[in-house]
């Protein structure tokens, strides 16, 4: 008898700048999606595995910051490398559907765009350490920066300081901002910006359409998983 595989679950990444309500909007597509009968694995970048977490200890604390663009690229790269290989993978493999809090864009734009790592030296690190696991859907979540960081600011307890990438200039946060929309331009097939400014329920269901249109409605990648 041959052997039935689970269908590979889906991978959906969430990326934008600072205070853009991906969390808030992770948590809500997760249920979503879990009504439906599929199994979700949320996670986030850095992070998502014991070890990515020390890495990410690191890298927020802004300890690594002294050592460049280069070598923080490097850290996110090694940290994602054992996300990818002890938890994304096999996730996907037993057909569950993974949300993922920022991947490789937040790389892309953070480090290359905004960091100026050279974008040769960033697509052999990014190809090296993602291999297969490239996004099936990247939401970019929009927001004017004022707004983001405000939000931010708010979310933090009163006696916690900025993160290292918070407390960046907010020249760096517009920047930040144009660099997902590029990416946004560059890959049309995979990402979609929302319009993050609207209310919580609002972006919800604009991104729930976004996941029934390219993965529920049409025929061909249609998953009746309850049957
Ligand atoms: P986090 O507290 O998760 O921020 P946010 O809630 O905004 O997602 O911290 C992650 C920070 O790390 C965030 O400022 C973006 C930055 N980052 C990079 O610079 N490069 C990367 O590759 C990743 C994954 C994150």
């Amino acid at each position: 008898m041959t052997p039935s595989f689970p269908e590979r679950g889906r991978f959906i990444t969430f990326e934008g700048g600072e205070g853009v309500g991906k969390s808030t909007q992770i948590a809500l597509l997760s249920a979503y999606l879990q009504r439906r009968g599929l199994e979700v694995v949320v996670t986030r970048e850095p992070g998502g595995t014991p070890k990515a977490e020390t890495l990410r200890r690191a890298l927020l604390s802004g300890l690594v910051k002294s050592f460049g663009p280069l070598a923080e690229t490097a850290l996110f790269a090694a940290a994602r490398i054992d996300h990818i290989e002890k938890l994304i993978a096999p996730a996907l493999r037993r057909g569950a559907w993974v949300l993922c809090d920022r991947f490789m864009d937040s790389t892309r734009a953070y480090q290359g765009e905004n960091g100026g790592v050279n974008p040769q030296l960033m697509h052999w690190i990014e190809a090296a350490s993602i291999g297969e696991a490239i996004p099936d859907l990247t939401l970019i979540l929009d927001l004017d920066p004022h707004e983001g960081l405000l939000r931010a600011h708010r979310r933090r307890q009163t006696n916690e300081a900025p993160d290292r990438f918070e407390a960046e200039a907010l020249s760096f946060h517009l920047a930040l901002r144009r660099a997902f929309h590029d990416i946004a331009r560059e890959h049309p097939q995979r990402c979609r910006v929302v319009d993050a400014t609207a209310p919580v329920a609002d972006v919800a269901r604009i991104i729930q359409n976004y996941i029934d249109d390219r993965f529920f409605n049409d025929d061909k990648n249609f998953i009746n998983r309850e049957a």
